[in-house]
């Protein structure tokens, strides 16, 4: 049996935010399961375990409390395993259509254009302000049916949740969320009175043998939507705007048509993942390599690091546009696979079709900031200078 192997590295720290991607070569080639002492978890890091432990979601549980002892509202299917999770995200499934989703990108375009129109002439913003944290929000808001006046208040709280969930920041207690979970109710209360054809209409009527979502798991699915469809598009917009100004050469190929930009947003997915890391609690005995992890801890599963594998992905730190496959895995795998994928992809798509479009010799004017956060990866500031147009 060999030694186990041990990393005492910190998620919160700052430094290891910055760049992550030197620990995860370590923690790589230190072992398939490496234990974090400080932090009590076991990093996950390789690409092979990463995705068998995601296809085992019974084994490798999701479940989790809510701050402080608190149970987590209901319908939150994210943090429940099956087969209670499945039945959930069979009939929410029922209200997310690939029509209702392809419907948007008119919509998801004209959100852009305005939100570049208000900027374009001046030659200068802050991308992160003026463009990739407007964009989803108001995607999400109008996509649910949210009132446009409350907008801005859910991206300030879904803001301050995503810096507080991770390794070193679960189990706070979490006023920004428990807001949320006010407001959904009255919205869903609302919603009920007077149906409209939007996605919280579709969730009240969505129904199985019978069976349709409780008050508190709709407010649950929509705190849930609001939180994952917000913080990891934008960050998936920011990281692009600053890896192709890094990478010249491959906003190039994108900008001659080269390169499809859809294959570019798979390749942002990959090199700078928004959710750094998905974490698991093991509910029985799990072996890695000769290492028997015991039921009870904690893993770590770490979808950056293996996204930059050398085992799957040739050259894994080169950053390549064009890069083919790309079997990465940014939105997760398995049973709890992104069900947002397709919006992002899309969202993502759009927001970079429009931005190359018009302004596409923008570079980064000055220092950006990051999103402190140990799960997601991300920045709160972006400023950018381009050739002024109209
Ligand atoms: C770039 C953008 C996005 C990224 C990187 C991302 C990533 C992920 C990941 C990694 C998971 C798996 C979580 C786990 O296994 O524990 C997930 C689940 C989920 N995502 Fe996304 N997501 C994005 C956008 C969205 C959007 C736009 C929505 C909705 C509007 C959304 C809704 C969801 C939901 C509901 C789940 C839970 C699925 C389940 O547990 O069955 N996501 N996402």
């Amino acid at each position: 049996m060999s030694a186990e192997a041990r990393s005492d590295f910190d998620p919160n720290s700052l430094d290891f935010q910055e760049d992550p991607y030197p620990t995860y070569r370590k923690l790589q080639e230190a072992g398939p399961a490496v234990r974090n002492e400080a932090q009590g978890f076991w990093a996950i890091s390789r690409y092979a375990e990463v995705k068998e432990s995601l296809l085992q979601p019974s084994r490798f549980s999701s479940e989790r409390s809510f701050g402080e002892g608190r149970a987590a509202p209901q319908g939150i299917i994210v943090i429940m395993d099956p087969p209670l999770h499945d039945g959930m995200r069979a009939l929410v499934n029922r209200a997310f259509t690939p029509r209702r989703i392809a419907a948007l990108e008119v919509r998801i375009r004209e959100i852009a254009n305005g939100l570049i129109d208000a900027f374009c002439e001046v030659g200068s913003c802050d991308l992160w302000r003026d463009f990739s944290a407007p964009l989803p929000t108001t995607v999400i808001a109008e996509l649910l049916g949210v009132a446009p006046e409350d907008r801005e208040m859910f991206k300030e709280k879904s803001t301050q949740i995503a810096s507080s969930v991770g390794p070193g920041g679960a189990g706070n207690t979490n006023t920004a969320a428990l807001e949320l979970v006010a407001y959904l109710g009255k919205a869903f209360d609302a919603k009920r009175r007077s149906p409209g054809d939007d996605l919280m209409s579709a969730l009240i009527a969505a129904e199985i043998d019978g069976r349709k979502l409780t008050q508190e798991e709709l407010v649950g699915f929509g705190l849930l939507l609001l939180i994952a469809g917000n913080e990891t598009t934008t960050n998936l917009i920011s990281n692009a705007a600053v890896l192709l100004d890094r990478f010249p050469e491959q906003r190039a190929r994108l900008l001659s048509g080269e390169v499809p930009i859809p294959a570019a947003v798979e390749e942002f997915l990959r090199y700078d993942t928004p959710v750094q890391g998905l974490d698991r609690t093991l509910t029985e005995d799990v072996r890695f390599g000769d290492l028997r992890v015991p039921k009870g801890d904690r893993v770590f599963l770490m979808l950056a690091a293996a996204n930059r594998d050398s085992k799957v992905f040739p050259e894994p730190d080169r950053f390549d546009v064009g890069r083919q496959p790309n079997p990465h895995l940014g939105f997760g795998f398995g049973a709890h696979f992104c069900l947002g994928a397709s919006l992002a992809r899309m969202e993502a798509r759009v927001a970079w079709e429009e931005l190359l479009r018009r302004i596409p010799d923008y570079r980064i004017s000055g220092a950006t900031q990051r999103l402190p956060s140990s799960i997601f990866r991300g920045l709160l500031s972006v400023p950018i200078a381009f050739t002024a147009s109209r």
